[in-house]
């Protein structure tokens, strides 16, 4: 008999999770936005504006950009609104809802932001098309994180860094202790009352305690073709910016 290894209860099984992931994000796409500033204070604007700074984008102005794991386009809106920015970022997210609610939100009125429908795994574009890459609280959903990586070192530039935000968990005490009350007992409740939808609030903190400590995306990373990775703590280690270039 196959042995399987108990998943915490709202985490799929590997084999499911992309399914899983898209089916989750096609639900919650009306709501995405809304509950992404409740739940963090707005703070994940801030995050964000940073993750751009650290895509050093001025290097190649009129590039080529990749925001991967786009999602309703918020961080491929905010590189493109960046003041000195000639270039155009393709927003690329395998659930159409998300895109389209991005798009039906106007967030690309004018901007040069070309929402893409494509699976991070088997991206639809050249080696090397793009000047740098950000993801935003997206390869913690990736259904192979390893690989997700490798593609995205085979689309960049050499020399083209790439920039993950993603949550972490703290290590320090009490922050620790209070995050975890937060992820745990308040977040559940607050997204299910506004988005109808418990498990995909479930699902958030429990992937997010699932998902390698910052040291070891690093070492993934550095492993995948990028380096050295860099990578800054935000808000006491909630969420963190990774950053590394394409190896030439
Ligand atoms: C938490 S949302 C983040 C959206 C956006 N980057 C942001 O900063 O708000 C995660 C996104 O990753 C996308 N995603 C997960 N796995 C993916 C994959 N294999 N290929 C493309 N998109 C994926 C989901 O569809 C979802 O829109």
């Amino acid at each position: 008999m196959p042995h399987t290894t108990p998943r915490p209860g709202a985490l799929p099984a590997p084999q499911e999770k992309a399914a899983h992931v898209r089916r989750m994000f096609g639900d919650i796409a009306p709501k995405y936005d809304l509950l992404n500033h409740v739940l963090s204070l707005n703070v994940d604007r801030l995050w964000r504006r940073k993750a751009v700074r650290r895509l050093d984008w001025r290097r190649a102005p009129a590039g080529t950009y990749l925001d991967n794991c786009s999602g309703t386009l918020d961080l491929a809106v905010a590189l493109a609104s960046r003041k000195g920015f000639a270039g155009r970022v393709v927003g690329s997210d395998f659930t159409y809802e998300m895109l389209e609610r991005g798009v039906a939100a106007g967030k690309t009125g004018g901007r040069p932001v070309e929402p893409a429908c494509a699976d991070a795994l088997r991206l639809p574009f050249a080696d090397a098309a793009f000047d740098g890459a950000t993801v935003g609280f997206g390869v913690r959903n990736l259904a192979d994180l390893d690989a997700g990586l490798r593609e995205m070192a085979r689309v960049l530039k050499p020399g083209a860094r790439l920039v993950i935000l993603e949550f972490t968990t703290p290590s320090w005490q009490p922050w620790r202790g209070l995050y975890l009350f937060y992820a745990r007992r308040i977040l559940p409740s607050i997204g299910a009352l506004i988005s109808r939808n418990r498990a995909a609030y479930t699902y958030l903190p429990e992937s997010v305690m699932e998902f390698p400590a910052s040291r070891e995306l690093a070492r993934r990373m550095e492993a995948a073709g990028f380096g050295p990775v860099e990578w800054d703590t935000l808000s006491g280690g909630i969420a963190a910016i990774h950053y590394g270039a394409r190896a030439a």
